[in-house]
C-alpha cells in the first residue's frame, strides 16, 4: 500500500489533514459505475439551482453561469471529452468539480440547502423512472410481435401440455396469446412500481431538511415528480423502491424464461415445431449439423442474475439503520446490470419471436400421438348417454388403453372394438374424436376455439393499446 501523503478532498477535506490512501480511494469511488446518472445528475443540480434562485437563495446570475456549466458538462461527457476522476470519488463531486473549473465561484453556492444523500436518490428516482418507460416500450413491442404470431395461428392447431405430456389440441396462436397476458401483467407491475419511484427526495438535504427557504414542491415539479416526499430522513434512507423494481423485473425475468424454455423444446429435432432465424441461433466448433438456440437459452438463465441482483440489494438493506450508510451505494451496480440484463433480454425474445417460422405439420403429427381427444371422448359419454363424468373418464380410459395396444389413433379404432368396451356407442362418437372438432369445441369464454382466440386477441389489442402508432 502507498503511503504517499494524498491530496485532500476540495469538495469535503476541511477537517482532515490528508487526502485518503490508494486503496481506500478504489474501495470508495463510485465514478466507475455512477457515471451511468450523469443525465440525472445534472437534470437535478439544474431544476435545485433554478429553485434556490427562485427562492432568492442565490442570485438569478449565478443560476443562469450554473446553468450554462451544466449544459457544457453535459454535452463534454455525451461527446466523451469529459475526464472522470478517482480521487473525486462519485459522479456528483466530478460534475461539481468540473463546475467549478467552468465558473468559478456560483459553483459553489451550488450545493447550498443540498446534499450528495437526497442528491443521489433523486438521480436514481429518475434514472428508474426512464428505464420503467423504456422496458414499457420494450415489453408492448414484444406483446405486439406475439400478437401478430398469435393471430396467423389460430387455427395452426398443436398439443397442449401438462406435465410436458400431451394433454388437450390447442391452438399455437392460443398458447402464445398467454404470454401476451403474462407480459401484459408485467408492465402492470412496472406501472405501479412507478408510481413509488416518482417521487421527489430532493431537498431532504442530509437527512433532517434544511434551515434554507427552499421550495421542495417547486425542485419536484420541475423534475415531473408526482409527489414530494413528506419525510426528510425517509427521503435519503429508502431504497424500497429500488428493491421493488428489481423484485418486478425478477417476476418478469422469470416470465421470459418459460418462453425462452418452450422455444429451447420446440425448436429441439423431436419437436421440430419451430424453426429459429440464423440470427438467434449459433453453430458448435465441432459439429457441423448444430444450430443452437443460445439466445433462448441466454433468456432462461437471466433470472439466476437479476434475483441475485435483488437478494443482493434486499441484504443491503436488510438492518440498514437510518438515515444514510455508505452500504447504498452498493445499489448501483445491481440495478444497473439488472436494467441492461431486462432489456436486451426483452429485445431479444421480440426478435426471435418475430423472426421464428411455424412448422404446423410436425404440430399436426404430434397431435397423432398422446390420444389428445379422450377428454373429448369423455365428455361425449356424459352428454350423449348421459353417464357421470367419473364413470366417462374410466370408460374413455379403457378405450385409450385399447388404442395404445392396436398402436393407433382414437379416431381410427373400430366402432365395434369401442363398443365391447362401452356397448351404447355409435357413429356419432367419431365426430368428438377428430382433432380440429375438439379444438372448435373449446369455446368457452378464454378457451382455445379459433374464435374465441380471435375475439380475445382483438380484445387485447385494445386493452394492452397494440395498435398505436409504432405499428
Ligand atoms: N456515491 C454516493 C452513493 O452512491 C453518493 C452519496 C454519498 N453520500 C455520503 N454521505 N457519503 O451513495
Amino acid at each position: 500500500m502507498s503511503k504517499e501523503k494524498k491530496q485532500k478532498s476540495s469538495i469535503w477535506g476541511g477537517r482532515f489533514k490528508t487526502g485518503p490512501s490508494n486503496l481506500m480511494e478504489q474501495f470508495n469511488e463510485s465514478i466507475s459505475f455512477d457515471k451511468t446518472l450523469y443525465s440525472e445528475d445534472i437534470k437535478g443540480s439544474k431544476a435545485h439551482a433554478q429553485m434556490l434562485a427562485h427562492q432568492n437563495i442565490i442570485t438569478h446570475e449565478d443560476f443562469t453561469a450554473i446553468q450554462n456549466g451544466l449544459n457544457k458538462i453535459h454535452e463534454e461527457i455525451a461527446n466523451g471529452s469529459f475526464t472522470f476522476k478517482v480521487e473525486l470519488e462519485d459522479i456528483h463531486m466530478n460534475i461539481e468539480t468540473r463546475l467549478a473549473e467552468l465558473i468559478g465561484e456560483p459553483a459553489r453556492r451550488l450545493h447550498t440547502a443540498r446534499s450528495r444523500n437526497d442528491q443521489v436518490a433523486t438521480d436514481i428516482r429518475l434514472y428508474l423512472r426512464n428505464q420503467i418507460d423504456q422496458l414499457d416500450t420494450t415489453l408492448k413491442n414484444l406483446q405486439k410481435n406475439l400478437w401478430k404470431k398469435a393471430e396467423e395461428n389460430t387455427q395452426t392447431l398443436m398439443p397442449g401440455y401438462t406435465h410436458l405430456q400431451t394433454a388437450q389440441p390447442i391452438s399455437f396462436g392460443f398458447h402464445l396469446a398467454a404470454y401476451i397476458e403474462m407480459i401484459g401483467r408485467d408492465r402492470q407491475r412496472f406501472q405501479d412500481c412507478r408510481k413509488r419511484v416518482n417521487e421527489c427526495p430532493l431537498g431532504a438535504a442530509a437527512l433532517a431538511g434544511t434551515s434554507f427557504p427552499i421550495d421542495r414542491h417547486l425542485t419536484a415539479k420541475l423534475l415531473g415528480f408526482k409527489k414530494t416526499m413528506p419525510n426528510a430522513l425517509d427521503a435519503v434512507s429508502s431504497r424500497d423502491f429500488a428493491l421493488e423494481f428489481l423484485s418486478v423485473a425478477s417476476i418478469c425475468a422469470v416470465n421470459l424464461s418459460r418462453l425462452a424454455e418452450e422455444i429451447v423444446i420446440w425448436s429441439t429435432d423431436r419437436f421440430n415445431f419451430i424453426r429459429l432465424s440464423d440470427e438467434f441461433t449459433t453453430g458448435s466448433s465441432i459439429m457441423p449439423q448444430k444450430k443452437n438456440p443460445d439466445a433462448a437459452e441466454l433468456i432462461r438463465a437471466k433470472p439466476g442474475r437479476i434475483l441475485g441482483n435483488f437478494v443482493s440489494i434486499a441484504t443491503i438493506l436488510k438492518g440498514l439503520p437510518l438515515a444514510y450508510g455508505k452500504d447504498l451505494q452498493e445499489d448501483k451496480e445491481p440495478l444497473f446490470d439488472t436494467q441492461k440484463t431486462l432489456s436486451i433480454s426483452i429485445t431479444i425474445m421480440s426478435e426471435m419471436i418475430k423472426d421464428m417460422q411455424i412448422n404446423a405439420s410436425a404440430m399436426r403429427d404430434a397431435l397423432q400421438r398422446g390420444h389428445p381427444t379422450a377428454t373429448d371422448l369423455a365428455d361425449h359419454l356424459v352428454r350423449k348417454l348421459q353417464k357421470p363424468f367419473r364413470d366417462a373418464h374410466h370408460i374413455s380410459g379403457n378405450i385409450v388403453a385399447l388404442a395404445d395396444e392396436k398402436e393407433c389413433a382414437l379416431e381410427n379404432l373400430k366402432l365395434e372394438d369401442m363398443q365391447k368396451i362401452e356397448p351404447e356407442l355409435d357413429e356419432s362418437v367419431y365426430n368428438v374424436l377428430k382433432i380440429d372438432a375438439a379444438c372448435n369445441a373449446r369455446s368457452s369464454f378464454g378457451g382455445t376455439a379459433p374464435d374465441e382466440v380471435k375475439v380475445r386477441l382483438a380484445e387485447a389489442a385494445i386493452r394492452f393499446n397494440l395498435h398505436d402508432e409504432g405499428d
